[in-house]
């Protein structure tokens, strides 16, 4: 909209949650800009989804459990969507299948466009006049869908990785991470502390209930592993010492031929990594990104140390002190596997299946990364994949016992 200068200044009447409702959802299409719709229809593997599919996965979210329940007069898009863009919930009916997502050429990455205008326009509506008790709802849609503008940036990497032109999503500027002294070690006393979401601000249920813990006396590292570090586990010969792995991890090891970290590539003697930035020299000094849980142990095994636990992790962030790379860097892959917490009650109805029916087979993870949104996470926050995804920003922060 034109503000002619002499206008009258206008009543301000928008709450700052319809504010955060318009700048999380330009934010997801300022991301896809650079993309062709070719480029937003492909699925490089089933774990990943096209771009396309998360724009319009997102605003299906808002549809489903906001604007059909609760907005009297709205009218559904594409009634075949809730068939195309319901993601997993089977309290919603039958979906697409994911591996299969990449085959849908329609709709359009204009008819998704229009599909989330749509859904804009209705949200902006309801926003006008929201019911107080919806409000976690709106602020559950916008969290989901910044985990899902970190999925698309995942994804698309993993995309672009696979292609022979190495294309670059962003320019960026080349690695200049100064170098860093030895890891310094962080003493945390024994004792009864409290981890978890006790109530203020935003917090998935997956954090829930703020509860205690007994940690034993631990050290965390002060920063987080790096890419030459990473490379002195090589030399060692890391990759190729069974001594070193979990049994499934070495099993993995053998199987995909892992010598490296995702993305690393040596060419003509160069080591190289592809990134968003396209493929670039590998910065010595930057945090390792792109390593499963099981390459993680293995180095903490090499290092004489071991990974941290979430409690560990979340103490020690809550406390802060002289730790580095906690947020913006990396995930850190914590020795948790991810489960509920004691009390822990997943929301009533469809929403309660967004986290607590993921909870085996999976670890967690601490942090935030490089790609994840800022202002996203938090010391409570449990990101979790399962111990052999490596198209995670995922590094790791080494941890140790204190006797
Ligand atoms: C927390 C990143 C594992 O990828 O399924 C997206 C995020 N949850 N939609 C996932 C999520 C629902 C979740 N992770
Ligand atoms: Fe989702």
């Amino acid at each position: 909209m034109r503000l002619p200068c002499n206008a009258p200044v206008p009543a301000s009447n928008a709450t700052y949650l319809h504010r955060l409702y318009h700048r999380v959802r330009a934010k997801s299409e300022v991301l896809a800009a650079p993309l062709s719709p070719e480029d937003q229809t492909a699925q490089s593997m089933p774990d990943a989804s096209p771009t396309k599919w998360h724009l319009a996965h997102t605003s299906w979210f808002f549809e489903t459990f906001l604007l059909l329940p609760h907005k009297p007069g709205y009218q559904a898009f594409d009634s075949a969507f809730a068939y195309l863009f319901n993601s997993y919930y089977e309290a919603l009916g039958p979906r697409h299948p994911r591996p299969e997502r990449g085959l849908l050429t329609r709709p359009s990455a204009d008819e998704v466009l229009a599909y989330r205008a749509h859904v804009d326009q209705g949200m902006d509506e309801l926003l006008l006049d929201l019911p107080p008790e919806l409000a976690p709802l709106v602020e559950l849609g916008l969290a989901h869908e910044e985990q899902h503008q970190e999925l698309l940036l995942m994804d698309v990497l993993h995309l672009f990785s696979r292609s022979p032109l190495a294309p670059v999503y962003r320019q960026g500027l080349p690695p200049s991470y100064p170098a860093l002294g030895p890891i310094s070690w962080m003493s945390m006393p024994s004792g009864i502390v409290e981890v978890g979401a006790g109530g203020e601000g935003f917090a998935f249920d997956n954090e829930t209930p703020r509860h205690k813990v007994y940690l034993q006396p631990y050290a965390m590292a002060d920063r987080l592993v790096t890419n030459g570090e990473w490379l002195a586990f090589m030399a060692d010969e890391g990759y190729n010492k069974p001594e070193l792995w979990l049994s499934e991890g070495w099993a993995k090891v053998q199987a995909e031929g892992w010598q490296a970290p995702l993305y690393w590539q040596c060419e003509e003697g160069i080591w190289m990594a592809f990134s968003l930035e396209g493929k670039r020299p590998l910065d010595l000094n930057a945090p390792v990104v792109h390593i499963s849980y099981y390459e993680a142990w293995a180095y903490a095994q090499w290092a004489g140390a071991r990974l941290p636990t979430e409690a560990e992790w979340e103490h020690a962030a809550v406390l802060g002190a002289e730790l580095h790379d906690l947020y913006g860097e990396a995930w850190q892959w914590t020795r948790s596997a991810y489960d509920a917490y004691p009390g822990f009650h997943p929301s009533a109805g469809a929403v309660g299946e967004y986290n607590g029916k993921f909870m085996v087979g999976q670890m967690t993870l601490r942090g935030g990364s490089a790609v994840t949104p800022a202002g996203h996470t938090r010391a409570t926050y449990r990101n979790f994949f399962p111990p052999a995804a490596r198209w995670v920003f995922s590094g790791l922060r080494l941890a140790k016992d204190v006797t």
